[in-house]
């Protein structure tokens, strides 16, 4: 995660702001990842925020901040509904989640920049999106999708355990935290996400198929699309994405 700022105004929307200001970096980027569930597009914007000095922006985390009850406040009808959707491994409805955007919207136009993960997933969304830059008067500078193989995910999925609190994601092999079951960052026990059993990867699994690797295509026609192989290590993908940008757009 980003160590400049704590994401407030992102995870509990409204008036609230983030504690701290992110630092202005040369050149921001604005940035959307697209990609099935598990292919690691949490752990890339991990990375690419704190290489870039971005937020990263995800719409699954403000489900799971909610779930955890950090919102202070009891869940609207609207988010209970949300929770059910997710819990499932349904996409929650483009209402609801157009809303909770919606009132984010000023995170779009951050100092510091975005990583978007989890949004857009579906083509309404998308042309949302479009309309909300157009507001906030920023553009983004590349949609990056990551592809692997179907085996790869079923296997990043099942091992995959999270912080409730700082959300910071782990595996049980490929990325262990240092003491069994606890994070690294904040001490908090690692969970395994509802949406992780296998009845609901499933779901999920064939959702993204049906609703947003059309996204692929509208992101291609519009010239913004990168597509990545996310095979080797986390640190390898991440090599290769910010070479690939470094070549588009130049330093950061
Ligand atoms: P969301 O949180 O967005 O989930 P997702 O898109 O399904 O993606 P994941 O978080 O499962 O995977 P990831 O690609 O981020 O992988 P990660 O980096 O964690 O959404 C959850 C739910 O919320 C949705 O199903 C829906 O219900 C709802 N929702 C959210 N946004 C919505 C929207 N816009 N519209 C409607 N509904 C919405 O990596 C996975 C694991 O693999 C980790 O354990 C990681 O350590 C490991 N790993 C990562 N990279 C590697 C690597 N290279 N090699 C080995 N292991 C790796």
């Amino acid at each position: 995660m980003n160590p400049q700022t704590d994401r407030a105004a992102w995870l509990l929307g409204g008036d609230v702001r983030c504690n701290t200001e992110p630092a202005k970096p040369v050149r921001p980027r604005r940035l959307v990842l697209l990609g099935p569930p598990g292919v690691g597009k949490g752990t890339q914007a991990a990375l690419l925020c704190a290489a870039y000095g971005a937020c990263p922006l995800s719409t699954g985390d403000i489900f799971r901040h909610a779930l955890a009850g950090c919102a202070g406040e009891p869940h609207t009808k609207a988010m209970e509904s949300a929770l059910d959707h997710m819990h499932r491994g349904e996409l929650v409805p483009d209402r609801t989640v157009l809303e909770l955007v919606g009132e984010r919207g000023r995170c779009l136009s951050c100092r510091g920049g975005f990583i978007l993960d989890g949004f857009p997933r579906t083509v309404a969304q998308a042309e949302a999106l479009d309309h909300l830059l157009y507001v906030h008067k920023v553009t983004l500078d590349a949609v990056i999708s990551y592809e692997t193989r179907p085996e790869s995910l079923a296997i990043r999925i099942a091992g995959r355990r999270t912080c409730p609190s700082c959300k910071a994601v782990y595996h049980l092999e490929a990325k262990p935290p240092r003491q069994a079951g606890v994070c690294d960052h904040c001490g908090t026990a690692l969970v395994q996400r509802t949406d992780d059993r296998p009845e609901a990867s499933m779901v999920r699994l064939k959702v993204y198929e049906k609703s947003t690797a059309p996204l692929i295509a509208y992101y291609r026609e519009k010239g913004q699309l990168i597509s990545i192989t996310a095979t080797g290590t986390p640190e390898e993908i991440f090599g290769k994405t910010v070479a690939i940008m470094k070549k588009k757009l130049g330093p950061a």
